[in-house]
C-alpha cells in the first residue's frame, strides 16, 4: 500500500476551499492508501503567533478533520510538535539544503516581503517540511500546485542524501488534487477563495451558518450574459458555482450546467448544496467540541503510531551520516 503524508497549518479557520479542495481527497486516500496527516504546528511558529491563539487553533483544527471525516481509526492524524523527530531530522535536512536553494524559495520571498520580524524559521522552513514528508518514508504528497517548489526541494534533498550517504530515504511523488475542485472567491472569482486575502463575502468558512451560506452565495459575483456554462476564462464567477455545486454533489461542473437556465436557480441549488454539506460537519464538530480531552487522547494515540516509523528513520538517518549512536 502506498503511503500519503500531508501536512496543514493550523492558521485561521478552515473553509469551503480546502474542503472541497484538499480535505476530500484526504478523506478519499485514507480508504485506499495508508494516510499520515499532521497538524504543522511548528510550521505555525515561523510567522508572529500568540500563543493562546496557536493552542487553540491547533485544538479546534484537529476537531475540525476529524469533523469533515478523517477517521482516526482508518488514518494517522497528529500535531507536529508531539513528535520530535520532525525537529530532529530537520537540522539534518538543513545541513543537506543549500542557502542558495532555499533562497529560490517563492512562497519564502512572498511571505518575508508581508513581515516585519522575517525569522529564520521562515527561511528554513522547507528543510523542516522535508522532515515531515521523509520520516514516513511518503510514496505521494497530496498538496496544491503552490506547494510544488517545496516538494521539487523535498525531492532533491531525499536524492542527495542518499547519494552521499547512501539509501535513506523513499523520494516522493507530488499529487496535484483533481482539477475540478478549485474554488474561488465568490467576490473575486479570478483569485483562489484564501484565508488570507480577508475576503470575507468571497470567503465561506466550514463553521458558517445556513443564513450566512445563503446570502454569501446569493450575492457572489456573476456576469451579465445570463448564459450558464462552465468556462472559467469568460465566466469565472458562474463557473465557480458549478465548481462548488458540482464538488458537493460529487458530479462535473459540466454536467451540473446543463440542469440551469437561470443564474438565481443555479445559486440556490448551490447554497442548498453547501448548506447540506456543512451541517452534518457542524454538527460532528460541535459533538467534538463537547469533550475536548477526548481529541487530546486521540492526538495523543495519532502521534505514537507516527512516531513509531519517525523514529526509526531518524536512527538510520543519524547512523548514515556519521553521528555516533547514544
Ligand atoms: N507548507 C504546507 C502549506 O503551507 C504545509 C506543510 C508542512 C506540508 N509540512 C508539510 C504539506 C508536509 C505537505 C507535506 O500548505
Amino acid at each position: 500500500m502506498a503511503r500519503v503524508f500531508s501536512g496543514i497549518q493550523p492558521s485561521g479557520d478552515l473553509h469551503l476551499g480546502n474542503l472541497l479542495g484538499a480535505l476530500v481527497n484526504w478523506v478519499n486516500h485514507q480508504e485506499e492508501h495508508e494516510a499520515v496527516y499532521c497538524i504543522v504546528d511548528l510550521h505555525a511558529l515561523t510567522l508572529p503567533k500568540d500563543p493562546e491563539e496557536l493552542r487553540s487553533s491547533t485544538l479546534e483544527l484537529a476537531q475540525l478533520l476529524m469533523a469533515v471525516g478523517l477517521d482516526p481509526d482508518k488514518c494517522t492524524l497528529f500535531v507536529q510538535s508531539h513528535v520530535p523527530e520532525h525537529s530532529q531530522l530537520a537540522w539534518l535536512m538543513e545541513c543537506t539544503v543549500s542557502y542558495g536553494e532555499l533562497s529560490r524559495m517563492t512562497a519564502f520571498k512572498d511571505k518575508s516581503d508581508r513581515s516585519e520580524f522575517i525569522s529564520a524559521g521562515l527561511f528554513t522552513y522547507p528543510a523542516l517540511q522535508a522532515a515531515d514528508i521523509l520520516l514516513y518514508d511518503t510514496d505521494l504528497v497530496p498538496v496544491g500546485d503552490d506547494q510544488r517548489q517545496h516538494i521539487e526541494i523535498t525531492r532533491d534533498i531525499a536524492e542527495r542524501f542518499n547519494h552521499r550517504f547512501g539509501e535513506t530515504f523513499v523520494v516522493p511523488e507530488h499529487v496535484i488534487p483533481p482539477a475540478g475542485a478549485r474554488i474561488m472567491d465568490l467576490q473575486h472569482p479570478e483569485r483562489k477563495m484564501s484565508k488570507s486575502q480577508h475576503s470575507v463575502n468571497g470567503t465561506i468558512n466550514v463553521l458558517e451558518n445556513p443564513d450566512s451560506v445563503r446570502k454569501k452565495i446569493k450575492r457572489a459575483v456573476t456576469d451579465s450574459d445570463g448564459e450558464i456554462r462552465f468556462d472559467f476564462e469568460s465566466k469565472a464567477g458562474v463557473s465557480n458555482l458549478l465548481s462548488i455545486l458540482g464538488a458537493a454533489k460529487g458530479d462535473s461542473p459540466e454536467e451540473v450546467a446543463k440542469s440551469f437556465e437561470r443564474y438565481g436557480d443555479l445559486k440556490s441549488a448551490a447554497a442548498d448544496a453547501v448548506v447540506d454539506l456543512l451541517l452534518p460537519i457542524q454538527e460532528r464538530y460541535a459533538d467534538l467540541q463537547a469533550d475536548p480531552a477526548e481529541t487530546r487522547r486521540l492526538l495523543q494515540a495519532g502521534a505514537e503510531k507516527a512516531q513509531e516509523v519517525a523514529s526509526r528513520t531518524l536512527t538510520r538517518t543519524q547512523q548514515n551520516c556519521g553521528l555516533l549512536q547514544a
